[in-house]
């Protein structure tokens, strides 16, 4: 089949890329003409494992194209995917221009029948919203479909996440469109949901926020663990052996962040008042949240007496391992609460020091864990990248000023780094 991807980012690149990788001719548009410059030359705008080898695979097949102009693609493909950014609002609602920007574009080039599908994650009623603003901007009146297809890959695994997804919703008005999603995705084994488009786009937000409240429930029991001096890893290891509760995501840590979970969980609740049936409880979710990342470094100050005139050195920036994204990356507050409190920052990431240095001011950005540690009094690990796992102790112990070690993922084992020669600070666990 011939797709169009309009809006070539994390989700956009994976899907365009993934559905060449099935056979299908796909032309991803991104109206960031450095995007496709930098993928016309044959690379990609961001980490991602395995995206580079794929995309270069798929253009050398000639199933994969670019380009910055959505009128060469609107009339030539059968399915077009909205895969824009969909960034909050001071307010938490979701940000819809773009999207609103493409379904003005698409109207305007539209001249024969097309299913448009929802891929950005947008609040309950968007699909009927994107109908009426296409209907409203169409040159000529003609028959076409709006469809919702969330996305529900994780960066880091999301080529994996895509090819091998648990469940592929989609949420149709039409036997037509069900039976074009049904074709297109007929390679990959994975239950199809089919629904209406407003469950579609529910089942999206629904999700998200339902994974992020139980990140918030442990952390908000790891406080509690604190106070009293248990171990959360424990409290969560006996709760999630419950089949009903499952031990996903039942982490606590520094919060939850990212691209997604924040700004989905905000724009829910909005949605929500907005329809007359606030979502309290997500208030509560994001309440325990902003609070994690304070708590963190209420923890590090209270250990250490005071920041001021002391390094730490930040293992970790992106948000998660295996990317270089830094939305909404935990270590962006938290290497500012360092900086307000007078100390300085030494701060490694294997992939996302380039991304951070345009948002991070007054770090030294250092190519090494080890670096990080030459002369710090602290170290902080913000991202639970595997490789810290295997670092040399003895090295970084020795390049150091002090032996404090602030795990803000619960990476390492107390006893262990107690071993190792560290004052060793944790989530919800006691000190060793
Ligand atoms: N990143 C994830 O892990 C993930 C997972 C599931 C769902 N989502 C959702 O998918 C959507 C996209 O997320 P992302 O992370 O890929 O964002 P992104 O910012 O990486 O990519 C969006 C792209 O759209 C482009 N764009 C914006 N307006 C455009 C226009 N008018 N024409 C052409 N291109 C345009 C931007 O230049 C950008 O390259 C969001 O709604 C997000 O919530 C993201």
């Amino acid at each position: 089949m011939k797709i169009g991807i309009i809006g070539s980012g994390y989700v956009g690149l994976v899907t365009g890329t993934c559905l060449a990788h099935l056979g299908h001719s796909v032309t991803c548009v991104d109206q960031d003409k450095a995007k496709i410059r930098t993928l016309k030359t044959g690379k990609i705008p961001f980490y991602e494992p395995g995206l580079m080898e794929m995309v270069l695979e798929n253009v050398a097949a000639k199933r994969l194209f670019f380009t910055t102009e959505i009128s060469r693609i609107v009339n030539h493909c059968e399915v077009l995917f909205i895969c824009v950014n969909t960034p909050p609002k001071p307010n938490g609602a979701a940000d819809l221009s773009f999207v609103e920007t493409v379904a003005k574009q698409i109207a305007m080039h539209l001249r024969k029948y097309c299913l448009i599908v929802e891929k950005s994650t947008v609040p309950v009623e968007t699909g009927e919203w994107v109908r009426q603003t296409i209907k409203r901007y169409i040159k000529k009146d003609m028959h076409f479909d709006v469809a919702s297809n969330p996305e529900f890959l994780r960066e880091g695994s999301a080529i994996h996440d895509f090819l091998q997804p648990d469940r592929i919703v989609i949420g149709v008005s039409s036997a037509r469109a069900e039976k074009i999603f049904r074709t297109l995705y007929s390679p990959l084994k994975a239950p199809m949901i089919v629904t209406d488009i407003k469950s579609a786009e529910l089942i999206k937000h629904a999700a998200n926020s339902f994974l992020a409240t139980k990140i918030s429930f442990a952390n908000a029991i790891s406080r509690i663990c604190d106070a009293v001096g248990a171990d959360i890893e424990k409290v969560t290891l006996g709760m999630g052996l419950d089949p009903r509760i499952g031990k996903q995501f039942l982490k606590a840590g520094v919060g939850f962040v990212g691209s997604c979970f924040p700004k989905d969980v905000s724009a829910f609740l909005y949605i929500s008042e907005k329809l007359g049936a606030r979502f309290e409880l997500l208030a509560d979710v994001l309440r325990i949240n902003d609070a994690q990342a304070k708590c963190f470094v209420e923890k590090i100050k209270n250990s250490m007496k005071t920041l001021r005139g002391k390094t730490v050195g930040v293992l970790g920036l992106a948000f998660k391992p295996d990317t270089d994204d830094m939305r909404c990356a935990p270590s962006i507050p938290i290497i500012q609460m360092f900086q307000k409190e007078g100390a300085r920052v030494k701060a490694y990431d294997p992939q996302a020091a380039f991304k951070a240095s345009s948002i991070l001011k007054g770090v030294d950005y250092v190519d090494t864990p080890y670096e990080a540690g030459e002369g710090a009094h602290a170290i902080a690990v913000l991202t639970e990248w595997s490789e810290f796992l295997n670092l040399d102790w003895e090295r970084l112990k020795k390049s150091m000023k002090g032996r404090f070690f602030f795990d803000g993922r619960n990476m390492f084992s107390p006893a262990e780094m107690k071993k190792r020669g560290f004052h060793y600070f944790s989530i919800g666990r006691p000190s060793a």
